[in-house]
């Protein structure tokens, strides 16, 4: 089950992976699993394996930025460690030539992974955060980092939150992100990522993207909608895979199940037939 979400175990694995994604015309985004880390060298050798993945993404010439998780990073921790994880990350990345995206955990870390965010981005210029529609605070997070420059991706949220700081209503967080979609898509200051899988606001994207004279790029998860995948690169779109390796997989793929319960089937088959 996890194969179909994850490209492996390993940093070989991912790079094998990547390399046909980019054969395909897809860009990548790789993100080492990983979170809630509590322990200092845990965190320690969370960097510096991302460290060895920019170095692979140099040697083998991938199309391909990282994604990394605060929390992966110490930020659980120690803010100041997660900021310094994030300059040593934004420091090779950009030697590289390319970015870093920092994902947005649960709300007990908005506030710190915006900072980050802001830090990182004033020392290297190179780095997104992803912001997520169904939080009540985004629309004001928009305001203070569009004019920061980088990128900024835009995803629903995949976390169980409370309502004192998330819309609840599936028809709500849709109409949330269309209206945040459409904010970011008139900034020229940043490069919206829109990420997502919802075939009306893809329909969206795609018209507002068609009109817009900057750059912008679709994402979207690994093994998620494949079909869709390939018809957005056809058409032309710039199109990143979030593609995530590693064996700590198991909060990721639990996620992805609660997005479509239709997947536990395909969990529970696999299981029955052991593979
Ligand atoms: P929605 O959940 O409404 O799904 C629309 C359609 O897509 C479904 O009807 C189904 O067909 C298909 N689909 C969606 N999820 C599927 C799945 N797991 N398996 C099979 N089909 C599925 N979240 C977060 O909190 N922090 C983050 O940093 C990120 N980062 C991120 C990066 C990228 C590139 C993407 C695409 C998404 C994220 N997310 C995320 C996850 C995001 O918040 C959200 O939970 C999922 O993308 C599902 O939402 P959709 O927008 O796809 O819509």
């Amino acid at each position: 089950m996890a194969e179909r979400f994850v490209a492996g175990d390993t940093l070989d694995s991912a790079v094998a992976v990547a390399r046909a994604l980019n054969e395909g015309g897809f860009t990548v985004s790789l993100d080492l699993l990983g979170e809630e880390v509590t322990d200092v060298g845990s965190a320690s050798s969370a960097v510096d394996e991302y460290v060895a993945c920019l170095d692979r993404i140099e040697s083998e010439g991938l199309d391909a930025n990282i994604s990394i998780k605060p929390t992966q990073l110490g930020l659980a921790i120690d803010e100041s460690m997660a900021r310094k994880a994030v300059v040593r990350l934004g420091r090779r990345a950009a030697a590289v030539g390319t970015t870093v995206t920092i994902d947005m955990e649960d709300s007990r870390y908005t506030e710190a992974t915006v900072r980050l965010f802001e830090y990182g981005q004033a020392e290297t210029d190179n780095f997104g955060v992803a912001l997520q529609a169904y939080m009540k605070r985004t629309p004001a997070d928009l305001e203070r980092l569009i004019p920061l420059g980088g990128h900024i991706r835009l995803c629903k949220g995949a976390y169980v939150e409370p309502d004192e700081v998330a819309i609840q209503s599936k028809v709500v967080v849709d109409a949330a992100f269309d209206q945040q979609m459409r904010t970011l898509m008139e900034a020229e200051s940043t490069v919206p990522a829109i990420a997502t899988h919802d075939s009306d606001l893809l329909k969206t994207a795609r018209d507002l993207g068609s009109r817009r004279n900057a750059p912008f790029e679709f994402q979207m998860l690994y093994g998620v909608r494949s079909d869709v995948q390939r018809e957005l690169v056809a058409a032309g779109f710039p199109l990143r895979i979030y593609l995530p390796f590693g064996s700590q997989w198991y909060p990721y793929l639990t996620r992805r199940l609660a997005e479509r319960p239709s997947n536990a089937w395909f969990f529970a088959r696999a299981l029955l037939s052991g593979s």
